[in-house]
């Protein structure tokens, strides 16, 4: 069988920078509020009508492909996770194919719809590809383009000043080096709280598009959460059903648990102990949840990264942004011992182990 090792990294911000005083010009928010609660300074957003999650995913994809020492040609799987595509469908892995110019066809592209897991999914399963001799050289990518969907206006202000846009992006790649690359990832779900955190509408929970065919059916979903129409409405723009929703201290009771929970699983698969991770890279979700985390492990300054201070919540992108400015930093050498865990909507969470 073999390893799949991380061969290149790449990351790309755009260039506006969004502060936490922009935000309180346009919503009732401060910057003592988000700093205090969440540690983010700033944010990054993407420039409108010029990038999109796919243009962004494409730059970091370069940078990932030229330091792995590849070139676009030699990436035979493509897996793409956002919850922010350009489009409904198809996936943004097709359009990333497109954006970089790959012509052969020779080639898939896998669209993960894990939120702020998804690239911890993703990695997993460009994991079990290359232990199975499937492929090479894989594209694992995580963008988002979250200031295109937030309600900026003092309704949307808990969910709003927490997100970023950027993409992070790494070559997945068979070695026969046993001493390096991914030892152990661990996935979980728990669907039960789905709708905790989630962007409900529009959606087929909304019903039907024409109910002269059929007469609506009653399914016996939650009456209590309104899901909204299946095509936008005008109610539903003005009630703001198209927005992210989530209830933030049930999210992160939750997370505090689960990111060191599934720290140690990984850690036990592999037989290593808290103490042998060099590097831990958590999703940056909360300064705050990563500083539990951090103590709940009794890891040092020194063992734990964070970047959530500068860009904000990136989702699916958070882990690859923030592995690829640690490494650029260089606080993460061949050899290191890195860790990577995520938790958020789904729920969805894991942890990814490896020797870089
Ligand atoms: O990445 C996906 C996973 N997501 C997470 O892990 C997020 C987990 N949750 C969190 O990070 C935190 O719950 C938040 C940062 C989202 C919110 O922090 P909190 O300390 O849980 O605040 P809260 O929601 O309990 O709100 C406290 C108060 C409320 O006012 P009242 O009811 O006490 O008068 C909110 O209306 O803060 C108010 N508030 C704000 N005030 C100023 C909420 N958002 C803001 C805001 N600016 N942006």
């Amino acid at each position: 069988m073999y390893q799949s090792k991380i061969a290149g990294l790449g990351k790309y911000l755009p260039d506006r920078i969004v502060t936490n005083d922009d935000l309180s010009k346009v919503m009732e928010t401060s910057d003592e509020w988000i700093q205090e609660r969440t540690g983010i300074k700033e944010r990054r957003y993407a420039k409108k009508h010029e990038e999109t999650t796919t243009t962004m995913a494409a730059k970091a994809s370069t940078i990932a492909i030229d330091r792995a020492g590849i070139t676009k040609e030699d990436v035979d799987f493509i897996i793409f996770a956002t919850l922010s595509p350009d489009y409904y469908f198809p996936g943004c892995g097709v359009l990333l194919q497109r954006e970089l110019g790959i012509t052969k066809t020779e080639i898939g592209a896998l669209d993960i719809r894990n939120q702020c897991s998804g690239f911890i999914y993703a990695l997993s399963i460009a994991d079990q590809y290359i232990k199975s001799g499937m492929y090479k050289n894989i594209l694992v990518v995580g963008s988002e383009m979250h200031s295109m969907g937030l309600d900026f206006s003092t309704r949307g202000r808990a969910v709003t000043v927490i997100f970023g846009d950027g993409a992070g992006a790494a070559i997945v790649q068979r070695t026969d080096n046993k001493d390096q690359g991914i030892l152990s990832t661990k996935l979980h779900s728990d669907g039960t709280y789905a709708e905790k955190l989630a962007f409900l509408a529009p959606g087929s929970h909304g019903g039907y598009h024409n109910d002269q065919l059929e007469e609506p059916v009653d399914y016996g979903f939650d009456k209590s959460i309104d899901y909204g129409e299946i095509f936008f409405t005008e109610k539903m723009l003005n009630e703001g059903k198209y927005y992210p929703r989530m209830e933030g201290q049930f999210v992160f009771k939750l997370a505090v648990t689960k990111f060191p929970e599934v720290i140690g699983e990984v850690l036990e698969d592999a037989k290593l102990e808290t103490s042998d991770i060099n590097m831990l890279i958590p999703h940056q979700a909360n300064l705050r949840i990563a500083s539990f985390v951090q103590k709940r492990l009794g890891l040092g300054d020194d063992q734990v990264f964070n970047n959530i201070q500068k860009y904000g919540n990136t989702t699916a992108a958070s882990i690859p942004i923030a592995f690829c400015e640690a490494w650029e930093e260089g606080k993460i050498k061949e050899g290191d011992l890195v860790c990577l865990a995520a938790f958020g909507s789904g729920f969805t969470w894991g942890a990814a182990l490896l020797r870089f």
